[in-house]
């Protein structure tokens, strides 16, 4: 079976009602992230920055995998499929796509402050379950979201270096490719591999210039996408 890599982005938990962060009404439109989703911002005002992530935690509950999730759980059926996620919810898994690498963390789970990558401090919260000051992990430190926060390393980024350099053919889907290391993943694409972009707008990334664009919503151009991958079975 040929290895289908697909990277995704905030753009396609869109038609499932997630924000994107940088589309006009995106996340980062109505709230600042330095303020909200950095390291700096959690050391300066936890409550906050608890508050931010238990609402997204909660909201979680309300939003469904849409038909791009759905069709790419079915391409495991004909190829060997990798997702690379900058997405935080769970809509790939929960449509049934068995191999996803969160580059960014889980809003499902939780961490330590002290050292938030120590797995004996990471473990599943209910979602509707708010992470409240004095509530400790494992390590006895404040728990915290499992989330990558700027200013923090990106600890998979190794893991899907290797991935993308085994594509046969690679996928983007719904990221603006602004946000590094995620974004530099697509310098390790193999050049053998074809590869294709779907996403409604323009993306100025050099690497992506020879990328077969479809400039459709997710829930569209992954049908597309398919009839391409049709001949390359
Ligand atoms: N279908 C497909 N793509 C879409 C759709 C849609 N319905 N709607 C918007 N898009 C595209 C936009 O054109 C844009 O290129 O999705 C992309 C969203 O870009 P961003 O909002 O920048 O989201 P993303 O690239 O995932 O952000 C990367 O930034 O703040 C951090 O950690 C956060 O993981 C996030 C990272």
């Amino acid at each position: 079976m040929k290895h289908l890599v697909i990277l995704t982005g905030a753009g396609i938990s869109a038609e499932s009602g997630l924000s994107t962060f940088r589309d006009n009404n995106g996340l980062w439109q109505n709230y600042d992230a330095m303020e909200l989703a950095s390291l700096q911002g959690y050391r300066n005002n936890r409550e906050k920055v608890l508050e931010f992530y238990n609402a997204r935690r909660k909201n979680l509950l309300t939003v469904e995998p849409n038909h791009a999730h759905h069709v790419i759980a079915e391409l495991e059926k004909d190829f060997k499929v990798s997702i690379i996620t900058q997405n935080v919810d769970d809509l790939h898994e929960r449509a049934g796509s068995n191999n996803v690498l969160h580059l960014h963390g889980e809003l499902r789970k939780v961490t330590g402050s002290m050292n938030p990558n120590n797995p004996k401090c990471i473990k599943e919260k209910p979602l509707d379950e708010p992470i409240v000051i004095g509530e400790k992990a494992a390590d006895g430190s404040q728990l915290r979201p499992f989330i990558v926060l700027f200013g923090e390393s990106v600890p998979n980024i190794p893991a899907a270096k290797k991935i993308v350099a085994q594509a046969d053919i690679f996928v983007v889907i719904g990221t603006s490719l602004n946000v590094y290391p995620a974004a530099g993943l697509l310098q390790y694409v193999p050049a053998s591999a074809p590869g294709f972009l779907i996403d409604p707008g323009e993306i100025d990334s050099y690497e992506a210039l020879n990328y077969h664009h479809i400039k459709t919503k997710a829930v569209e151009g992954i049908d597309i996408l398919k009839d391409f991958l049709a001949d390359k079975l």
